[in-house]
């Protein structure tokens, strides 16, 4: 099987910031409560007229710049969102048209926090097995399209982004090791309940405000820790490393205290963790993804690093993937 890696990262986040004192107006919150909860001071909101292809383009023109890539040349795009342009179509089809990226083939992945991963998972595998020589993945979101702003519990949580990145056939380095797993017995923790074929819109739904993101905060929060150190442990096995090996992690960045126990429980003493939450909250696929771009272009993660992305979310599902820059 071919090597295969990330040739090139990029990202965007929309103009607008709302921070924790604008919450406060909004809804029976504090910064202080916010930030020892979760460690988030702000986050980015798209605008009214930007929708998640939008915010996905700007990341993937990044990118492909980065990669020295042309559209053109693109032979596979893969989106990784909870929040679609619209319920079909697939987001990377109008990322497609937007890029002018003709050849490529297009579809999204639904896993939620985990999804950027997924997507990197599949595209190794297309490149690998040379079915295409290279991918552009990219994770976007807009949460606040989702987001009820009169329920505290959530809202406080969430903001909008993407991150991309270019894959390719690499000649040293690149992914070393994967691992994915899924459990579908608890999908009542963290859902959109309407909208769906189980429930589409009417106006009971739309009343009682079934459109927006429901999670049951705490019960999310415990199974968060043990299936990312999982993850991560699997992955770390999978590539004959140690927890030492690791120069950084990239965790999904849902809550700071979910990080930290994560990096503890794993055994984490010299990697370094990349954290945006404070900036960005939680964005969901594009967390990973962003994160990731900014540590790369803040010079932190060098050639010949080795990487961790760990990522945990609704499904419930997670994923690690181990990468010699
Ligand atoms: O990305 C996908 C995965 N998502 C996650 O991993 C999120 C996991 N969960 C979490 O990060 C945390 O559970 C939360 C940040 C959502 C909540 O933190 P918590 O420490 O678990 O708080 P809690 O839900 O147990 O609530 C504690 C108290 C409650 O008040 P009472 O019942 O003790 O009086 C809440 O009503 O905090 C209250 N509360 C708030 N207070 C001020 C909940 N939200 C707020 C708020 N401001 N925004």
């Amino acid at each position: 099987m071919k090597r295969v890696g990330i040739i090139g990262v990029g990202e965007y986040l929309p103009k607008r910031i709302l921070t924790n004192a604008d919450l406060e107006k909004m809804v029976d919150t504090s910064d202080e409560w916010i930030t020892t909860r979760t460690g988030i001071k702000e986050r980015h909101l798209a605008a009214k007229d930007e929708a998640t292809s939008d915010l996905a383009t700007k990341a993937a023109k990044e990118a492909l710049k980065d990669a020295r890539v042309n559209p053109k040349d693109l032979d596979l795009i893969i989106v990784a969102t909870i929040t679609p342009d619209m319920q079909f179509p697939a987001t990377a089809t109008f990322v497609q048209a937007n890029l002018g990226a003709k050849k490529a083939i297009c579809f999204d992945i639904s896993a939620a926090c985990a999804g950027f991963i997924y997507g990197i998972c599949v595209a190794q595998q297309f490149i690998a097995r040379d079915t295409c020589r290279n991918a552009l993945v990219i994770g976007a979101e807009v949460l606040s399209s989702i987001t009820d702003w009169k329920d505290r519990n959530t809202c406080v949580l969430f903001g909008d982004g993407a991150g991309a990145c270019v894959m390719a056939e690499v000649k040293s380095g690149g992914i070393l090791s994967t691992y994915l797993g899924s459990d579908g017995t608890k999908t009542d923790l963290l859902n959109l309940p309407a909208g769906g074929s189980r429930l589409p819109a009417t106006p009971k739904t739309l009343k009682e405000r079934m459109h927006y993101l429901k999670m049951q905060g705490n019960e999310v929060f415990k199974i968060a820790v043990t299936s990312m150190v999982g993850a991560g442990q699997e992955a770390l096995k999978r590539a004959g490393l140690k927890c030492g090996d690791v120069n950084w992690i990239i965790p999904h960045q849902a809550n700071s205290r979910i990080i930290n126990a994560m990096a503890k429980r794993l055994g984490f003493v010299n990697a370094q963790v990349y954290l945006n939450i404070a900036k960005c909250g939680n964005m969901s696929s594009a967390s990973t993804a962003t994160a990731l771009c900014e540590a790369v272009k803040e010079g932190k993660i060098k050639k010949g690093d080795i990487v961790l992305i760990d990522a945990f979310g609704a499904g419930l599902v997670w994923g690690a993937v181990i990468i010699k820059w």
